[in-house]
């Protein structure tokens, strides 16, 4: 076992599992975030996919498929200890064996969030069927008390609009992610490499400042570089002693928080409405926002709250206007479409 310590931040050439036994304590860690080999000859993909393997990095340890159930069984428990009450993970999955990582997460206490698609770009050529582009992101956290950490409003505040007037906050929280690889010609990288952006948006939504993040396969080592970029701390493992010494001696030249002034700063959110008239336009696009939450399954609660903030107004004068205005806001009406 091979261990390093850098700022405070630790690094573990070991199986996750034993080396997490060892090393975390129950209940220690906010975020995980982490991308287990799939179980499908990952260590000879090149040769099914025709990739040129001259800049994948060596010695990427894969599970033979039909050890896949134990395995997961296994690291998924361990991070089921490792967390703290309300803490999140998310789980990078293909769809080959996400039965199996779907039934060891059934089998803990963790709580499904989300079950996120994310569809990225270079999907491999296929001519007689569909190209496969898509990866699963399951979003589970451990039960506690309190609230677990979800920064709404860390990327785009709730009154942002886009250009043809739909909101910037949600489109960012549903739960299809289009974000492409990155193209990285002539650098040696880890198989399947995260790209940077998916990782700041898991870490901004489910995670402060100084919170501790934990990657149990780390691979390029992608969570590490953006988790100690946005100023967490970090612990990881990576079994493979190749890809570990490689990839190690990138991480002593990465700043905390360097990855900050790259981030996009939100609006701030205020009540900028609240005691001001209404008018007609303000009212049809009342409704008009309020039947597009609706139609799309949001629930009265959920769209006022939502309303109130986009609308800068309090949620008792949105609720007075809606009922005013015969929107209907009760569930056994209809809803009426104005526009
Ligand atoms: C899909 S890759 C991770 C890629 C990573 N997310 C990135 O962005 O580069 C999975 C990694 O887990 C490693 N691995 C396999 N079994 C492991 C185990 N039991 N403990 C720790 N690492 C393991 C593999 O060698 C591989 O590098």
């Amino acid at each position: 076992m091979n261990e390093h310590n850098i700022n405070g931040n630790r690094f573990f050439n070991q199986d996750c599992v034993t080396g997490s036994r060892t090393h975390i304590e129950d209940g220690s860690v906010d975020l995980i975030i982490t991308d287990p080999p799939y179980g499908i000859n990952g260590d000879t993909l090149h040769k099914h996919y025709y990739r040129d393997e001259g800049y994948v990095i060596d010695g990427y340890v894969e599970v033979p498929a039909e050890k896949y159930s134990e395995f997961s069984h296994s690291w998924i428990n361990e991070a089921e200890r490792i967390l703290k009450p309300n803490g999140q993970i998310y789980i990078v999955s293909g769809y080959t064996n996400l039965y199996y990582v779907l039934e060891a997460l059934r089998a803990t206490k963790l709580k499904e969030i989300n079950h996120i698609i994310w569809k990225y770009n270079f999907g491999v050529f296929t001519s007689a069927k569909y190209v496969s582009s898509h990866y699963h992101i399951l979003y589970y956290a451990k039960p506690g008390k309190g609230k677990k950490t979800f920064n709404t409003e860390s990327r785009y505040g709730l009154t942002e609009q886009k250009e043809d007037g739909g909101s910037l906050n949600y489109e960012d929280r549903e739960d299809v992610w289009v974000i492409n690889r990155e193209y990285k010609p002539g650098q040696v990288k880890n198989k399947n490499e995260l790209p940077t952006e998916l990782l700041i948006k898991m870490i901004q939504y489910s995670s402060n400042q100084g919170d501790l993040v934990c990657d149990l396969f780390m691979g390029g080592f992608t969570t590490a570089k953006v988790a100690i970029g946005l100023g967490r701390k970090f612990v990881g493992f990576e079994i493979s002693k190749s890809i570990f010494e490689q990839k190690i001696t990138d991480i002593e030249s990465i700043k905390p928080g360097y990855l900050y002034e790259t981030l996009r700063v939100p609006e701030a959110n205020t009540r900028h409405n609240q005691g001001k008239g209404w008018d007609a336009a303000d009212v049809k696009a009342l409704l008009k926002r309020y039947n597009a939450l609706r139609n799309a399954n949001c629930s009265k609660k959920d769209a006022i709250a939502m309303l109130s903030d986009e609308f800068g107004r309090g949620r008792w004068a949105i609720e007075r206007q809606l009922k005013k205005n015969h929107a209907e806001i009760d569930e056994s009406q209809q809803l009426k479409l104005i526009d």
